[in-house]
């Protein structure tokens, strides 16, 4: 098994049922020419985003962790009449990027990115007292990951979707003594998951053309 031949199968995958159209072509193609870091979704995993999304009828969306707005479009396409999606971004020049690829998507009128530190805008997001969201997708920074996903249980119903993206890299995620401060990250995050009643959880490993890694499903019961 080896890297070339997950490239090769993810885009028969893509060639075969994803379907990507120009807006979200022009958005990758956009922000690698921007030199944004590769680290966007592939297209069957925005694809993937996007079914989620439609399967569980959602109409509010958040999303931490931005980039050019690759996996924004693809989730944003999955949302119901009026549906709306906050996307959280850090860095400026990211935000940028993905306002104009998500202005070319025709979705300016359904997204609203805030610029700012995930960590700040979290906390601001709750004291809002907005609808709660139906769908989160947690893809920022991972050493943060916890904390993001006790906001995000804060500001979601019984029913929602939380999607943790990146909780495997590379198979290093089982290894406790990691000086990786993101792996760690992800293992405080799955002990708050496997202690807390109120949510049911899996992940899934995955491979493709962006390597080894994998996603964690929660939903909230409770
Ligand atoms: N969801 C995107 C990829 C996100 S990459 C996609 O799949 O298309 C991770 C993003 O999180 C980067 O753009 C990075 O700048 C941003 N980020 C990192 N730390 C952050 C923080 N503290 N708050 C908000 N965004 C952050
Ligand atoms: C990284 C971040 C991501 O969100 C991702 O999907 C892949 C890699 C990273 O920070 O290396
Ligand atoms: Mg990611």
């Amino acid at each position: 098994m080896s890297q070339e031949l997950w490239t090769k199968v993810d885009e028969y995958i893509d060639e075969m049922l994803v379907g990507e159209d120009e807006a979200l072509r022009v958005a990758r193609r956009v922000s690698e020419e921007a030199g944004l870091p590769a680290i966007a979704v592939t297209p069957s995993q925005g694809k993937l985003l996007k079914l989620m999304a439609e399967m569980i009828g959602a109409r509010r969306i958040l999303e931490i962790g931005t980039l050019g707005g690759y996996s924004t479009i693809w989730m944003a396409r999955g949302l119901g009449a009026g549906g709306k999606l906050v996307t959280l971004e850090y860095e400026a020049k990211h935000a940028e990027v993905a306002r104009k690829n998500i202005s070319r998507a025709g979705l300016d009128g359904v997204v609203e990115l805030r610029l700012g530190d995930a960590r700040k805008a979290l906390p601001e997001l709750a004291k809002e007292n907005r609808e709660p969201f139906d769908l989160i997708f947690i893809d920022a920074n991972k050493d943060s990951t916890a904390e993001y996903f006790e906001w995000a249980l804060k500001i979601c119903r019984k029913g929602s979707v939380i999607i943790v993206d990146n909780v495997i890299r590379d198979g290093a995620v089982v290894d406790a003594s990691s000086a990786d401060a993101g792996i760690q990250g992800i293992r405080k995050f799955n002990e708050i998951v496997k202690e807390d009643k109120r949510v049911h959880a899996t992940a899934i490993q995955t491979v493709g053309s962006k390597g080894y890694d994998g996603f964690t499903v929660v939903r909230v019961v409770g």
